[in-house]
């Protein structure tokens, strides 16, 4: 593949690995846990990234703004692959705070594209079912984003992690268990079913900030799928 921007997949955990309470419900009633010096930690990394991205789900269960409010610095472009331009159209993404790159395939009713780019978001096309990130890695790259954060959920950072397109991985450790055998990990996906396959990952720092231990982690070459 062309070049593409270095990937930094940024999460809160729970211990047992869950980034929300149940299927479906919003993330930002667990996050309300973390404290305002751990926002301050997440809104440093959209400080230092070109370009922020979500899965549509994750805009239409979470409504998040994706900028960066904790600590001084520019909010990152906000791109949300979207296979048929689904978003609600007041959505907090559309804030006028950072500019917004809906990604999507030729599925996407024209309608709904036209609604987009008059709320003022760019509209790109990159593949035929979902989005593909084979296509759309390099255009953003191209496009000056050199750093790229994926804040999830679950099956974006899974396309991420199958098609070996991460370098880092930060997780903000939650203290807390939820349970649930259908409530979403950190991954999703089909999962990669074979020791030989696994992705590994080096570790590069790890910290307490608060009661929240924070880990750092870079892929390690070499083992990648
Ligand atoms: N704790 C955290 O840090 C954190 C962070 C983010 C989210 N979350 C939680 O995670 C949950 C959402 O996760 P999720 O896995 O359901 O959804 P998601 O990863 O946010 O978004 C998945 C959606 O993206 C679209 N998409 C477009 N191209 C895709 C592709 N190639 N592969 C996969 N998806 C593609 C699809 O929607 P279309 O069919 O509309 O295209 C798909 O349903 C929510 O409960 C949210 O609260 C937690």
């Amino acid at each position: 593949m062309s070049e593409r921007p270095y990937v930094i997949i940024v999460s809160e955990v729970t211990l047992d690995g869950k980034l929300t309470l149940y299927r479906g419900a919003s993330s930002k009633e667990l996050m309300s846990l973390m404290s305002k010096e751990v926002y301050k930690y997440l809104h440093s990394i959209r400080a230092q990234v070109d370009g922020i991205m979500v899965g549509c789900e994750t805009v239409r269960t979470d409504d998040p703004s994706l900028t960066v409010r904790y600590v001084e610095g520019k909010s990152p472009i906000r791109i949300i692959p979207c296979s048929t331009a689904n978003v609600p159209y007041n959505a907090n993404i559309f804030s006028p705070d950072a500019p917004t790159i809906i990604v999507t395939t030729k599925r996407a009713p024209s309608e709904r594209i036209e609604k987009i780019r008059a709320l003022g978001a760019e509209v790109i096309f990159a593949g035929e079912d979902l989005v593909d990130f084979k296509i759309l890695l390099p255009e953003l790259y191209k496009r000056g984003i050199k750093r790229l954060m994926v804040e999830g959920g679950a099956s974006i950072n899974w396309e991420f992690v199958r098609l070996g397109f991460i370098d880092e991985l930060r997780l903000i450790h939650l203290p807390v268990v939820i349970g649930g055998e259908n409530v979403p990990t950190l991954v999703g996906g089909e999962g990669f079913k074979s020791l030989k396959r696994l992705l590994h990952f080096e570790i590069q720092k790890h910290f307490i900030i608060d009661n929240f231990l924070i880990t750092e982690w870079k892929v390690k070459k070499g083992y990648s799928s």
